[in-house]
């Protein structure tokens, strides 16, 4: 979907470079005359907000990476340098710790929004499935984040994860071994989770370029879940119109940001983590940041570990499936009532879920979590395909225009 480019270089340099490499009239068309749907609400101001995180992420950790340390003796005290010694250090940390945990926020809002209204259905499949990529990139550059300060959760979170592997049947242990780069977690650990939580960051950004390709592709999708059909009619073009609104978007989103950094910086950190590497001293109870733990409620809560980790996958690897499983012929949720409780129901799940992934293993936690994770898998191999053959959905209007107009 393009707009109708009105792009025409106005000077000799913009019309010499245009004939060369026609980057502003590809901006222009992009990001200017691009045609928005009218009815957009503020959950399409996401991508926005998530774009502006992934360019703060790297420009913090850029900036941290120059006073740090990735030696395993070293690394935890480079850190409390940075946090008392380096001027604006204890911001750029607790930028880029909370920063993370901001991320996720806007992901997870993101996703949930897709799956409300449908966004994945054709023909944004492709562009869902660079999310899902994105997504698990994400979780991987914040689990490897997460080790370098070298505190008792990184040492050991990082321990019981990359344990994991050796649950592969006959070459789990080797594989281990193999990615310790020694016998336990230790120094070629740290360094090498070093190098690939400065590489994937810029893996993401490649991928959510391929995104916003096929965003651009494909159209934006909007809480109508009807196709723009007539540009005049149903669309504004994205400056001024999403400009703004993102950029509202971000302000209020920056205010909740900065809320953490400036008030409660160490509110969703675990204390243990200011507690040196012991790899005599393993923590009575070893938990992941916020955003893994509905994942590892779901990896505990089977006494397999083989099965755990399967599970644990499957429970992220489904989302990539979602444009098939889901097969009802009205794309938004909003025209879905039984969808609609079914969403909010999955949506408690996944509170759920994350609130025993925190709790210790143990007693009716455990069973708790058993159930939250058979109420998980049930939402997409069940209530999603069913839904799509039994349910009675209220009319969608046929254009966006229409769903404009009722509204008001
Ligand atoms: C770094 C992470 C990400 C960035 C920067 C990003 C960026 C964007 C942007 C700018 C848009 C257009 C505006 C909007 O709809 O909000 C968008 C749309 C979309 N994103 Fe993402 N995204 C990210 C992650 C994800 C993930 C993890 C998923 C799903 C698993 C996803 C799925 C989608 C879908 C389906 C749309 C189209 C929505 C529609 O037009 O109806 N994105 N993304």
């Amino acid at each position: 979907m393009h707009g109708h480019s009105t792009f025409e270089p106005k000077n000799g340099f913009v019309k010499w470079l245009e004939a060369r490499l026609p980057i502003l009239s590809f901006s222009h068309e992009s990001f200017v005359a691009y045609p928005t749907p009218k009815n957009l609400n503020y959950w399409w101001t996401f991508g926005a907000i998530l774009s502006f995180m992934l360019v703060a992420q790297i420009v913090t950790g850029v900036v941290l990476a120059m006073h740090y340390t990735a030696e395993s003796t070293m690394a935890f005290d480079a850190v409390e340098k940075i946090m008392r010694d380096v001027n604006w250090g204890w911001m750029l940390r607790y930028a880029h710790s909370n920063g993370a945990s901001m991320f996720f926020f806007a992901v997870y809002i993101h996703m949930f929004r897709g799956i409300y209204y449908g966004s994945y259905k054709a023909p944004r499949e492709v562009l869902w499935i660079l999310g899902v990529i994105i997504f698990l990139l994400m979780m991987a550059t914040g689990f490897m984040g997460y080790v370098l300060p070298w505190g008792q959760m990184s040492f050991w979170g990082a321990t019981v994860i990359t344990n994991l592997f050796s649950a592969i049947p006959f070459v789990g242990d080797q594989i281990t071994v193999w990615l310790w780069g020694g016998y336990s977690v230790g120094n070629p650990t740290l360094n090498r989770f070093y190098a690939l939580h400065y590489l994937l960051p810029f893996v993401i950004a490649a991928v959510v370029g391929l995104h916003v390709w096929a965003l651009h592709v494909v159209g934006q999708g909007n809480p109508d879940g009807v196709e723009i059909k007539d540009i005049k009619k149903d669309s504004v073009p994205f400056t001024p119109h999403a400009t703004m609104k993102d950029a509202f978007g971000i302000a209020v989103f920056l205010l909740i940001f900065a809320w953490l950094i400036f008030f409660v910086p160490n509110y969703l950190g675990d204390a243990d983590n200011y507690i040196p590497a012991n790899p005599m001293k393993t923590p009575a109870h070893i938990v992941p940041e916020w955003y893994f733990l509905p994942f590892y409620a779901i990896l505990r809560s089977i006494p397999n570990k083989l099965a755990g980790v399967i599970a644990m996958f499957a429970a992220i690897a489904l989302l990539a499936f979602l444009p098939w499983l889901d097969t009802s012929k009205v794309r938004s949720g909003k025209y879905r009532p039984l969808f609609k409780i079914f969403f909010w129901i999955f949506a408690a799940t996944s509170i759920g879920l994350g609130y025993l992934g925190a709790m210790p293993p143990e007693g009716g936690y455990v069973l708790a979590a058993r159930i939250l994770g058979v109420m998980y898998f049930a939402f997409f191999l069940v209530i999603l395909p069913v839904l799509g053959l039994v349910e009675k959905t209220k009319p969608v209007p046929a254009t966006i225009a229409d769903a404009v107009l009722a509204k008001h």
